[in-house]
């Protein structure tokens, strides 16, 4: 594996000249931190060698040593230390760097035989490239340019032809006859992703790539090995045929739906299809080694339709007039704004959701504290960000360097489907061998990484007492936990309301500050707010406990941000009929409220700049990638331009400067100029330049690193607070406990464009999952259509009874059905 190691050195002669490289680091990777580009198909700088491929052969020898005494011999004649070469070429990639290792990589010999087996490779490869999706940036190419035959010896027509366009499932495809059998694709899905659903089949010339899931390609990982695959066979369904690599411009942004904000690169490119605006023609991993290293998730991959959807965006603003809701100018529905801020005489409050950026968040709080408001509410059901801010990952914390001696507790999230990249990295700290508990009122995706003893139960909406006494409640890991040399906790809230996931985190934050566990890199809480700002939600001063006292004392005027309350949660319905005023600000017609006063049209991540902070609290810098669409404006600027009417000072003109006057006013935030967040360094591996053959087609990341924010705990004052653990809710006979989870895929309108064009066949349909004596007792059978009642309303969904739920408590994941389901859990019934 490739991470530098840095102190001890060993000395290697390459091409006859000395170079002192880290001992332990793979040959093709020390080769290449010295410039020396050893060409290689199937190594893979972040996964195991197997040496499969041969592109990499090399001229390889030792010092020789006496055997009696050790020391080395030497050459009487030229006064050297003797080497003794092996008598045939050797693979460099399965070659670790030793003291005096001796490596010849500009032979004839070298260039025969890389000659030879890119000959040989030819021999079977169907040379489509003037439409292959690789074309122009495929390592194959690249090397028999470099390295390779000019002329084939072989008849075309004595090519063996395969199936071109073979699904291995709903949105990759493979093309047989591109494959070179590199076996990226395989061990990626098995060793990183742990979604062993790829294999070999068949041999010799008729070995191909087959999925053995059904569905096919079972995996969230899927898109990154047509990155890594050095060939053209793997291919997106969204991006095959859709332009060519050297058309498309990269363009630096975060995921758009993803706490974690991977760093991903937007290909776009002028498109007749869009007006001849810049579109995103696809969505490839940018490398952050201490965020996503070069992964993403398929929903981060996929997941960016809803920023260009002309039928649900709200393309202009609307204003009530006389009862009927019309298309306005800017112009009036600013000032329309500036009255209803104005009248309100400070009964206003805000309601925002994660989707909203820093800047956007603190020019709105900005705006309504000008008018006297003071009620900012933020749209999620986890409290606890300011407990983040005190005991959150400090400055250089990585959670790629915990292993031995280290400890992570997961408790009360399925990572799987909320944080997809969170699951695959704890899965390697694993590996590495960190203890990683998995604490949850049922089995998770999670559970299969980790051991048997590492897999904690507590009752459903227990989450708080569980961790508040986790000495008893589960004394091997607690005890593990807090011997641990590191510890980290990253704490969600599922079968929890505000007030219990708050509970969590002070018990959460209260262990590692008296487990010694606080303040020190590699320690520390993670909160799982949903979408890509939770966490800039609480840092703006924006939180889920400010939402609940807006809901029982509904203002006079509500701005409601980029929340999709009437989708989210039943209750919001009645809620909002009890406002005057209501403006929303946001992306999609149907979020805006039918008693709407004014509705103005905000820009997505995707037509603007900005920044937000992940649940590990790194700020991170987005940029413009795609063209505008209608009058949208990014919130900041709509939010500023609001002020300036108001003469709270004069507009702010781009979202760096509102992030100068964040650095000024939040001091967490000090360091978080723009081009301090553009900074970059190097990274290891080094992945992303001209040489694709070596790391893939992911980026090397030219728009920066982000800034980490570290934690308070970093300068020693915190200390532990008082745990108000709730009642915790039981439900009567004939009823049960329903408990909102996630599913990656769904039907929120930020991914419901992505269903539509692409992932429709992957977003499962609507269920609620209960256990088996609840079925029996309920009647109702694994398939029965059954109606879920709660407080709010009722959802006809497929009942899935498979053991899987707790007894007493029904699984209804939110975002399934066409209405909205409870967004905490609540007491519900279940009938056929
Ligand atoms: Fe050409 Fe590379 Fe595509 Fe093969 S994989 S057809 S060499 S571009
Ligand atoms: Fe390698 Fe690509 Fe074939 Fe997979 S599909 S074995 S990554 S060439
Ligand atoms: Fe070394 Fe394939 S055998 S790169």
């Amino acid at each position: 594996m490739a991470e530098m190691v840095k102190t001890d050195l060993v000395t290697v002669t390459i091409d006859g000249k000395e170079f002192q490289v880290p001992k332990g680091t793979n040959l093709v990777d020390a080769a290449k931190q010295i410039g020396n580009d050893i060409p290689v198909f199937c190594y893979h700088p972040k996964m195991e060698p197997v040496g499969m491929c041969r592109m990499c052969l090399v001229e390889l020898g030792g010092v020789m040593r006496d055997r009696a005494t050790g020391e080395v011999m030497m050459d009487e004649e030229t006064g050297e230390p003797k080497v003794r070469w092996f008598p045939k070429l050797q693979t460099a990639c399965t070659q670790i760097v030793s003291d005096g290792m001796h490596v010849k990589t500009n032979t004839e010999m070298v260039d025969v035989a890389r000659n030879d087996v890119l000959e040989f490779l030819l021999t079977s490869h169907p040379l489509d490239c003037p439409v292959c999706d690789k074309g122009g940036e495929c390592p194959l190419q690249n090397l028999t340019m470099e390295h390779g035959p000019s002329a084939s010896r072989m008849y075309f027509e004595d090519k063996i032809h395969m199936e071109k366009h073979y699904p291995l499932g709903d949105l990759i495809y493979l093309d047989r006859e591109r494959c070179i059998q590199c076996a990226r694709c395989t061990r990626f899905q098995a060793e990183i992703a742990g979604d062993d659903v790829l294999a070999f089949h068949e041999r010799g010339r008729r070995l191909q790539i087959i999925t053995n899931s059904d569905p096919g390609f079972d995996s969230y990982f899927s898109g990154n090995t047509t990155d890594i695959c050095p060939v053209g066979a793997l291919t997106t369904e969204d991006f095959r045929f859709g332009a060519r690599p050297w058309e498309l411009t990269s363009v630096a942004s975060i995921a758009p739906h993803d706490p974690v904000g991977s760093n991903i690169t937007l290909s776009t490119r002028l498109d007749r299809d869009f007006g001849g605006r810049q579109k995103i023609k696809r969505v490839m991993a940018r490398q952050n080694e201490q965020v996503n290293e070069i992964w993403i998730d398929d929903k981060t991959r996929f997941g960016h339709h809803f920023s260009r959807d002309e039928e649900s965006r709200l393309l202009e603003p609307m204003i009530d007039s006389d009862g009927q809701f019309t298309a306005t100018q800017w112009d009036s529905a600013m000032r329309a704004v500036a009255d209803a801020l104005t009248g309100a005489e400070g009964n206003i409050g805000v309601i925002a959701g994660s989707y909203m950026s820093n800047e956007d968040l603190w020019a709105l709080r900005k705006l309504v504290e000008g008018v006297g408001g003071s009620k900012f509410g933020a749209w999620m059901p986890q409290a606890g960000g300011d407990l983040v801010a005190q005991v959150g990952l400090p400055k250089g914390s990585n959670l790629s360097e915990l292993g031995r001696g280290d400890a992570v507790l997961v408790i009360a999230t399925d990572l799987e489907e909320e944080v997809p990249i969170y699951r695959l990295r704890l899965k390697q700290a694993r590996e590495r061998g960190a203890n990683v508990f998995v604490a949850n009122a049922r089995k998770t995706r999670m559970d299969d990484f980790v051991r048997r003893a590492e897999r904690l139960r507590y009752e459903t909406g227990n989450a708080a007492g569980f961790m508040a006494g986790i000495a008893e409640a589960a004394p091997d890991a607690a005890k593990t936990l807090s011997e641990a040399d590191n510890v980290v906790i990253v704490a969600g809230s599922e079968g929890l309301d505000v007030a219990g996931s708050r509970a969590l985190m002070q018990a959460a934050a209260n262990f590692l500050i008296e487990t010694g566990h606080a303040g020190k890199p590699n320690n520390g809480l993670v909160g799982v707010f949903p979408g890509p700002n939770g966490m800039g939600l609480s840092d703006m001063g924006y939180t889920p406990e400010a939402t609940q006292d807006i809901m029982a004392n509904p203002p006079q005027v509500l701005i409601v941000a980029q929340a999709d309350m009437l989708y989210d949660d039943p209750q919001a319905v009645n809620f909002l009929q009890r406002v005057e005023t209501i403006i929303h600000l946001t992306l999609f017609e149907g979020e805006v409220a039918p008693n709407a006063a004014i509705a103005l049209p905000v820009q997505s991540f995707a037509e603007r700049d900005g920044t937000y902070t992940s649940i590990e609290r790194r700020v991170q810098r987005f940029y413009v990638g795609q063209g505008p669409m209608g009058e949208a404006l990014p919130a900041w600027q709509v939010a500023s331009r609001i002020g300036a009417l108001l003469e709270q000072g004069r507009e702010k003109n781009s979202a760096a400067q509102v992030m100068l006057e964040i650095t000024k006013n939040v001091p967490a935030y000090a360091g978080c100029r723009y081009k301090n967040l553009s900074k970059t360094e190097t990274q290891y591996p080094l992945i992303g330049r001209d040489d694709v053959y070596y790391g893939g087609t992911a980026y090397d990341n030219k728009g920066g690193l982000g800034v980490s924010l570290g934690c308070e705990a970093e300068n020693g004052d915190v200390s532990t607070g008082e745990v108000n653990l709730p009642k915790v809710a039981s439900a009567a006979d004939g009823e049960l406990m329903i408990v909102p989870t996630r599913e990656l895929y769904n039907m929120e309108r930020v991914f419901r464009p992505s269903v539509k064009a692409m992932m429709k066949p992957r977003t499962p349909q609507p269920y609620v999952e209960i256990n088996a004596e609840d079925g029996e007792k309920l009647g109702i059978a694994d398939g029965d259509d059954v109606t879920v009642t709660f407080d709010g309303g009722d959802v006809t969904v497929t009942a899935r009874v498979n053991g899987a739920a707790p007894q007493g408590t029904a699984l209804l994941p939110r975002h399934l059905a066409e209405i909205a389901t409870p967004m905490v859990p609540t007491v519900g019934k279940i009938s056929k």
